[in-house]
């Protein structure tokens, strides 16, 4: 339960307002931001008001946690970004790979910015970017992988928030060292348990049976074979995704008194090892032509 403690933040009204702020507060001083998305529900984890947040700033779209995510489906978004005209990586930030592409990217991203400066004879000029995302997305560590690699964390500087420290990556091109934490959205049921399935939000908004349930009736429809393949049972397209928990839990051998499955137990086993990969690469949003519909070019 750690991890669910960890990012326990209730979204109420007050803390979005002071939220919003620290973000606005922050931007001020960063030419570009970034925000980084789980690539498994690209969607789901996205900020419903980035757009407005970041104005006219260049935008960067991480798709963090690769690792985890269907490859295919992790193309098809890329895809997708780069149809639209918007700028996207690939990252797994938990062993760093894709991170690389960080830099080249952010410079891409400014090119004109540094053009125009060295038109005006200020070639050199510090550009600083801004690391987003809803809780638990992975922006700290993205962060620690770029300054482990980086080191060099630059002062205070005259005008800039007290406190604030950057992070210096190459060439005049700095990192704000504390992430702007993003709400997530309250679209729709369907969001709410994507958040819930990958963590983002605390599972027990929804029952995590319940939860469990409906996860299994995706991965019924999604990735059937990686159930079968887990939990070493059968089972038609026409049974419920409690059923499939009460398959899995008495292949397991979960179970409470009377032969009867544990379905609790089942459901934090299910949700606890997709989280740790254990039911293989499985991505559960697939782009759809809308379905980022807010995102237009970022420059
Ligand atoms: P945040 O700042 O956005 O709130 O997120 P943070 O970096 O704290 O990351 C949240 C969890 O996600 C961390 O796990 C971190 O290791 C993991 N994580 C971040 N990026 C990736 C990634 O690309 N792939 C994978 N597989 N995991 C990633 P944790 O707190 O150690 O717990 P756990 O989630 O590993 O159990």
């Amino acid at each position: 339960m750690g991890d669910l403690e960890k990012m326990n933040i209730q979204w109420f009204p007050g803390h979005m307002t002071k939220a919003r702020r620290m973000i606005e507060d922050n931007l001020k001083l960063v030419d570009a931001v970034c925000e980084i998305l789980d690539a498994r529900i690209p969607h789901a984890s996205s900020n419903p008001d980035i757009v407005m947040l970041a104005g006219n700033k260049p935008r960067l779209t991480i798709l963090n946690r690769t690792d985890l995510a269907d490859p295919a489906v992790t193309k098809q978004w890329v895809r997708y970004f780069a149809e639209r005209g918007s700028r996207v990586i690939e990252t797994d930030a938990k062993s760093g790979k894709g991170v690389n592409a960080f830099i080249p990217a952010v410079r891409e991203l400014l090119k004109e910015k540094v053009e125009t400066y060295a038109a005006k004879g200020q070639a050199g000029r510090t550009l600083r970017v801004m690391i987003l995302g809803i809780p638990n997305v992975g922006k700290s560590t993205f962060i620690n992988r770029i300054a482990g690699r980086k080191a060099a964390v630059a002062g205070d500087r005259p005008g800039v928030t007290r406190g604030r420290q950057w992070i210096s990556l190459e060439n005049g091109l700095e990192l704000m060292d504390t992430p702007g934490i993003l709400w997530p959205r309250f679209e729709s049921q369907e969001v709410g348990e994507l958040l819930a399935i990958t963590n983002a939000i605390k599972a027990d908004v929804v029952d995590r049976e319940t939860l469990a349930a409906n996860f299994m009736l995706r991965l019924r429809k999604l990735y059937p074979d990686a159930i079968r393949e887990r939990y070493k049972i059968d089972f038609s397209q026409q049974e419920s995704g409690f059923d499939l928990l009460e398959k899995a839990a008495l292949k397991r051998g979960f179970l409470v008194s009377r032969g009867e499955a544990d379905l609790e137990r089942m459901a934090n086993t299910l949700l606890n090892e997709y989280h740790e990969g254990k039911l293989g690469r499985l991505s559960l949003e697939v782009p759809e032509d809308g379905s980022l519909g807010d995102r237009k070019p970022s420059d």
